[in-house]
């Protein structure tokens, strides 16, 4: 079970610039009550994400679709933002560390995985070129079936596929969309492409355990019902009325409470693990897009929200934990911590006369990320930098499943303290709405006046 420390968090360690127990019974009154409302919400079938873990019909449909697939060499998803962060930080959480690197029998014949989400020329070209379409499965991700960035990646697929492949094209794409509307929908349903169906009540940025996540997962190997019971279990531990019980709460709760009262809008997600650097990655999306908001829920203009960034230790220690320990007071970290790696790795005992090698010899490398991590913790609290601490007890899918559900569920209540809607995102979509403009879409041509590419 993921544990969740506060520590760090209060007066005690971390000074004035940490929190006291008055604050957090404070505003016990307000969480009790976003917690309320997100379970009525639930009741009432508006709240979606909370029960995709147990929604058999779709798993299955990822496992039977992914089983046609057993024999590709490469996974190309073309997606973005939601599209693409959750089975890219799935993909960095589970897979071996060099899995793409790795021959075909080493990755225990499963395929490759890119992701394409940046339209990047050079990167896009380097990917079609190395990825064979014979040998390559491309899931095309879309909720709504328009974003400029997948649309431009599913033409230079299809355009690919069909000059590669003739009529068997469509055997190499799986699309996954909203079920009813959007382009891409419909160009599934004229084409008759293989399609798995992306709840219409869930956004981009908390669909990671929706087909966008799962038929990936399930291509890759990786244990999806582990990853299902970690979210289902942590579900219930996140809507419980026990504050002091409710990782979520406390969580969204405190930074909350750094940012409003503390006046630390940059929240640093800092991993002290390769594989959860990503986790970093997606949480900054979802905590960014979702609370990150012109207008509250009463349509007064707040241009609230916290500015989360991603870090990761030990390497970071070395370019940005300077400015963290010293600069100025306006950040509190999250820190992720793996109480146990896959590997254990010993150091051996060279150079005995030399006292820079001699120490290290004979403990392992697991001890010295350990090290890292405790004196990079402790460091910022002496300079009064407060910290929270997310820690893994192993590094596996059901550990996975419990982080994407805390932090959607933390996700939501912030957006009950920030009294936003966490489930829009205006700002990204006035962007695409000028992308379509300069690129000459029809009907959104006037968007764009005044401005040119
Ligand atoms: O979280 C979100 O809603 C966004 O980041 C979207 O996922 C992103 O804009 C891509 O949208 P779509 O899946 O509709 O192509």
């Amino acid at each position: 079970m993921l544990t969740f420390s506060t520590d760090h968090a209060f007066t005690e360690k971390s000074g004035k610039h940490g929190l006291s127990p008055r604050e957090i019974e404070k505003i016990g009154p307000r969480l009790s009550s976003a917690l309320t409302s997100i379970r009525e919400r639930r009741r009432a079938g508006e709240l979606p994400f909370l029960d995709l873990p147990s929604d058999r019909k779709m798993v299955d449909s990822c496992r039977s679709i992914a089983a046609r697939f057993s024999t590709a060499q490469n996974f190309l998803l073309a997606g973005i933002g939601g599209s693409a962060l959750g089975p890219a930080a799935l993909f960095g959480a589970l897979a071996h560390p060099l899995h793409n690197l790795l021959p075909a029998d080493r990755r225990g014949g499963r395929p490759r995985f890119f992701v394409l989400d940046n339209v990047d020329p050079d990167f896009a070209a380097a990917l079609f070129g190395f990825c064979d379409p014979r040998e390559t499965v491309f899931n095309i991700i879309s909720k709504s079936g328009a974003t400029a960035e997948t649309a431009a990646a599913s033409l230079l697929i299809f355009d690919r596929l069909q000059h590669v492949l003739g009529a068997k094209w469509k055997e190499h794409v799986v699309c996954t969309t909203d079920p009813r509307t959007g382009d891409l929908r419909k160009l599934c349903e004229r084409e008759g492409l293989l399609t798995l169906d992306l709840h219409p009540g869930v956004g981009g940025r908390f669909s990671v355990l929706t087909p966008v996540g799962l038929f990936p997962a399930f291509c890759l190997g990786f244990d999806v019902d582990a990853l299902l019971n970690g979210a289902s279990e942590m579900a219930g531990r996140c809507l419980s009325d026990d504050l002091s019980q409710n990782p979520a709460a406390q969580l969204a709760g405190m930074l909350y409470l750094f940012d409003s009262e503390r006046t630390k809008p940059i929240q640093v997600m800092m991993a002290y693990a390769n594989s959860l650097y990503l986790l970093a990655d997606w949480f900054r999306q979802i905590w960014a897009e979702s609370l990150g908001k012109a207008v509250d829920l009463d349509g007064q203009k707040v241009n609230v929200g916290p500015t989360p960034v991603k870090a990761l230790g030990a390497t970071d220690q070395h370019s940005q934990v300077q400015l963290y320990i010293e600069g100025p007071f306006d950040k509190v970290f999250v820190f992720l911590e793996a109480k146990k790696f896959r590997t254990e790795l010993p150091l051996p005992k060279l150079y005995d006369d030399v006292s820079s090698l001699n120490y290290l010899g004979g403990q392992t490398i697991n001890k010295l990320m350990a090290a890292e991590f405790t004196a990079t913790r402790e460091a910022l609290a002496r300079q009064e930098r407060p910290s929270l601490t997310i820690t893994f007890p192993e590094l596996n899918a059901h550990g996975v499943g419990e982080f994407f559900m805390l932090i959607e569920i933390a996700t939501t209540i912030a957006g009950a303290l920030y009294h936003v809607n966490p489930f829009d995102q205006p700002g990204v979509e006035h962007g695409k709405v000028l992308t379509y403009g300069l690129m000459g879409r029809k009907g959104y041509q006037d968007k764009a006046k005044g401005i040119s590419v």
